[in-house]
């Protein structure tokens, strides 16, 4: 598995006294952290630029009611306040203890419900919302009353809740391109939590997804900043309400939560919960775009995200999350953190982190340790480890929150206008919403000789795993937190593809025939096949891939596609997938092919477009386009818009509709492209970059520079290859180098046979791919015959093209 990125920021060393000072407190922290798997702080810390301009946050959530909560707040005892900075999750906590620990807010994990019972009913959630907020507020010996906020991932609708809407994940919402869609997405799905009697949930995600790779790739609805941004406040303003409607926190309304902050799509080689490297301008053009908005439309809550940035986890950056978030932007609301996110910061655990609460987060998620927790937060704060300021500070933010979003005037949960109300549950007007958002989402990637639409009388085969698998379509985070041990039954509201294809056919006089590997029992082959197959569910790390390339390895949804081929029936494909990936061989073998995503449970959106009306009129024409590059070869995980080199095989954007006309064809590529070893380098000569015969976490990419071919990138400090060298004679030999830096490098060693010869900085040239020749200081003296060049990386952040060695004196 190659070390991967898509900027890398490689700052050189500022020399200010402020800056070695807070590089030595890293460093100490990093030698005395306790968490193996914290990415060890290099060289490459963060040169924070306490210049760099971030937006003002012009929130239209902004009553100021710091008076009365001054007040409560000064009624509280430190127990009081420190119960408020902190959310155990359901399975671990009781009513009586919400109240004698005085807990801000509690959760419901991904797969978590009332009485560990996943058909708990509505009522069951309601009543187990009831005894949490009536502790909370219980005064008894002089307790002060804080309302208690309970918190969902709501993510893709109510979806921990069994026959709640299932809306489609986000990557589908993006191909929509459709913002005010949003708004009622995220109005319906506030009506369906505030049913249950939740007030708050972790929605929307904003993450930027750069790297196809990442588990959490569905998540996010794009790859580019744009459609985050358009989406980040519709969604929010759907969720909360907005105050021009007069709705804002009314009964229909709840909490969001924007997240993960910040970059979180942006790790090294898409590794859920890894380290993104990146300037702060990227940091700031990329992957903040989300929460600008966002916030601006009132999101009160923060969700820190578990990934770094260069290297510093963001639960302990204070930079980020208090110099930037509260103080440059003045957010005003509070950061939560995300499930034991602090106990990942060095230094800390799941049951204790001050370095988090100092660098600004204002409520941890803990879902079991809470206890412990509180007991060493209660001696930090005692012994000055986290001042007093602090915590004021916090629990200011927090009762804000609740205050604005009306907790401290509510009623009991079950008195609540819409709570128990459960013909809200997936209602009509929900499920077409849903179905709507399914038609908007899907792209049509390939339609040769226009074969679709589908007449709806016709003989129809339906095969593949995912034809009639609600849990499939709906995929990760879906009643469970895997979206996995779920049947059909599962999903009582839900209608299934199949079942969609059903109506629409049965409707029209013809027929359609199931079977999952697509054997037909008539003795007259079907008129077309519909093939419905894909990834199956997974959510956050369990997700992430090594190479994207569908079946890598399996390829049994090929063969069935090949098998129906080759006797002559026209196949459309259905492909129900998180993300983009490589199908080159699929969509050659098939007629139609269609980027479904995760539709979520109105299965019947799919026959909408698929078929004609029975007077053959198109019904639904496809609109979605791309938010995701698709790719032409199993290595371009790392593919996005605006990309110096940028060769999909469909672009952001693509997506056909009947009125196209498609040229695609059966003759993609269907060699996999791996990463070539080079063999024995000829020198005096040149030896070019992807020739070497080993190496640890580098790629190669197509580069611009002259005389094409391949240059390595991504390159992170402790990255190395190697070439094996055939040295024709022994003598002097003068070296030079091509290479490319955004922003400069500590450069690189050569090894001859494991021993140093030279060493190289590199200067910022001005881009990924303008390239310079650089003369190696060295003169280096070589013998004859094979020998192993080794390429060290000292720092990382330039590419590399190729090493000329010639004799002096030539
Ligand atoms: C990599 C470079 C690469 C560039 C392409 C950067 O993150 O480090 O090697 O050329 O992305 O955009
Ligand atoms: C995820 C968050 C989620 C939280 C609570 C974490 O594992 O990263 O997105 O909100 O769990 O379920």
């Amino acid at each position: 598995m190659y070390q991967m990125k898509y900027y890398a920021c490689r700052l050189l060393r500022a020399a200010t006294l402020f800056f070695s000072f807070y590089l030595l407190l890293n460093l100490l922290v990093a030698c005395g952290g306790s968490d193996s798997t914290v990415a060890p702080i290099t060289d490459d810390s963060n040169d924070v630029d306490e210049g760099f301009i971030w937006p003002e946050v012009r929130s239209a959530v902004n009553d100021d009611v710091d008076i009365d909560i001054a007040i409560i707040l000064d009624s509280m005892t430190l127990e009081e306040k420190v119960g408020q900075m902190v959310m155990p999750e359901i399975k671990s906590i009781s009513a009586d203890e919400v109240r004698d620990y005085h807990l801000g807010a509690i959760l419901n994990g991904g797969g978590s419900w009332p009485n560990r019972n996943k058909n708990s009913s509505v009522a069951d959630w309601v009543s187990l919302a009831d005894d949490y907020y009536l502790a909370s507020i219980d005064t008894t010996g002089g307790r002060t009353a804080v309302p208690v906020l309970w918190g969902t991932d709501a993510v893709h609708g109510h979806n921990n809740v069994k026959g709640a809407t299932i809306f489609p994940h986000n990557i589908g919402l993006g191909a929509a391109n459709n913002p005010g869609l949003m708004r009622q997405i995220g109005e319906a799905t506030a009506l369906e939590v505030a049913v249950t009697g939740i007030d708050w949930v972790f929605a929307p995600t904003l993450a930027v997804v750069r790297n196809d790779r990442w588990g959490r790739t569905y998540e996010g609805y794009s790859e580019d900043p744009e459609i985050v941004k358009a989406y980040a406040g519709e969604i929010v303003a759907g969720l909360q309400g907005d105050g021009f409607s007069g709705e804002l926190f009314n009964d229909a309304h709840v909490l969001a939560t924007a997240k993960h902050f910040i970059g979180d799509g942006g790790t090294d080689d898409g590794d859920d919960q890894g380290n993104t490297v990146v300037t702060e301008q990227e940091l700031h053009d990329i992957h903040a775009q989300g929460y600008f908005s966002a916030l601006d439309a009132g999101a009160q809550t923060v969700m820190a995200s578990y990934s770094s940035w260069n290297g510093s986890k963001l639960h302990g950056d204070e930079y980020l999350l208090t110099t930037v978030l509260k103080e440059k932007m003045g957010f005003d609301g509070f950061v939560l953190g995300d499930w034991n996110g602090h106990a990942q910061v060095p230094d800390c655990s799941n049951d204790s982190c001050a370095k988090s609460f100092n660098a600004g987060v204002d409520m941890m998620m803990v879902p079991d340790d809470w206890q412990a927790f509180i007991e060493n937060t209660l001696l930090q704060v005692r012994d000055g480890v986290i001042p007093m300021e602090r915590v004021d500070d916090a629990v200011t933010r927090i009762l804000r929150v609740k205050m604005r979003a009306g907790a401290f005037d509510a009623n009991k949960p079950s008195d609540r206008t819409y709570a128990n109300n459960t013909s809200l549950i997936a209602s009509a007007e929900h499920k077409a919403l849903a179905r709507q958002a399914v038609r908007e989402s899907l792209v049509l990637l390939k339609n040769k000789n226009a074969i679709l639409p589908l007449n709806p009388a016709s003989k129809v085969l339906v095969a593949g795993a995912s034809a009639d698998n609600i849990a499939r379509q709906c995929g990760g985070w879906t009643v469970t937190w895997q979206g996995s041990g779920l049947s059909n039954n599962d999903f009582p509201q839900a209608t299934s593809i199949l079942s969609g294809i059903e109506s629409a056919v049965n409707a029209a006089g013809g027929t359609v025939e199931y079977n999952v590997p697509g054997l037909f029992n008539q003795t007259l082959p079907p008129d077309v096949a519909i093939v419905v197959f894909g990834e199956a569910p997974y959510a956050e790390y369990n997700g992430d891939l090594t190479n994207i390339e569908y079946q890598s390895g399996v390829k049994s949804d090929l063969e069935l596609l090949n098998r129906l081929k080759a006797q002559n029936i026209p196949v459309v494909s259905v492909f129900l997938s998180g993300r983009p990936l490589w199908v080159n061989k699929e969509l050659n073998a098939s007629n139609a092919f269609v980027a479904a995503w995760l539709p979520g449970s109105e299965g019947a959106g799919i026959a909408d477009l698929l078929f004609t009306d029975v007077s053959g009129a198109i019904n639904y024409d496809f609109s979605g386009k791309l938010s995701f590059s698709w790719p032409e070869q199993a290595d371009q995980q790392l593919l996005n818009r605006n990309d110096d080199i940028y060769l999909p095989l469909f672009s952001y954007g693509f997506g056909l509709s009947y009125q196209d006309v498609d040229t695609l064809g059966d003759d993609l590529d269907e060699t996999r492209k791996e990463i070539a070893l080079g063999g024995i380098v000829s020198v005096p000569g040149i030896i070019e970059a992807e020739n070497f015969t080993a190496m640890n976490g580098i790629d190669v990419e197509l580069t611009s520079d002259e005389g094409e071919g391949e240059n390595i990138g991504f390159i992170d400090a402790g990255d190395w290859w190697e070439y094996t060298l055939d040295i024709n004679s022994a003598g002097s030999y003068n070296i030079e180098y091509r290479l490319a830096s955004y922003s400069g490098s500590a450069g690189f060693n050569l090894l001859l046979d494991g021993v140093q010869i030279a060493s190289q900085t590199v200067t910022e040239t001005g881009s990924w791919q303008s390239w310079v020749t650089i003369t190696g200081e060295e003169i280096l003296d070589l013998p004859a015959g094979e020998h192993t060049l080794r390429v060290n990386a000292v720092g990382g952040g330039f590419n590399f093209n190729w090493i000329k060695l010639e004799l002096t004196g030539n």
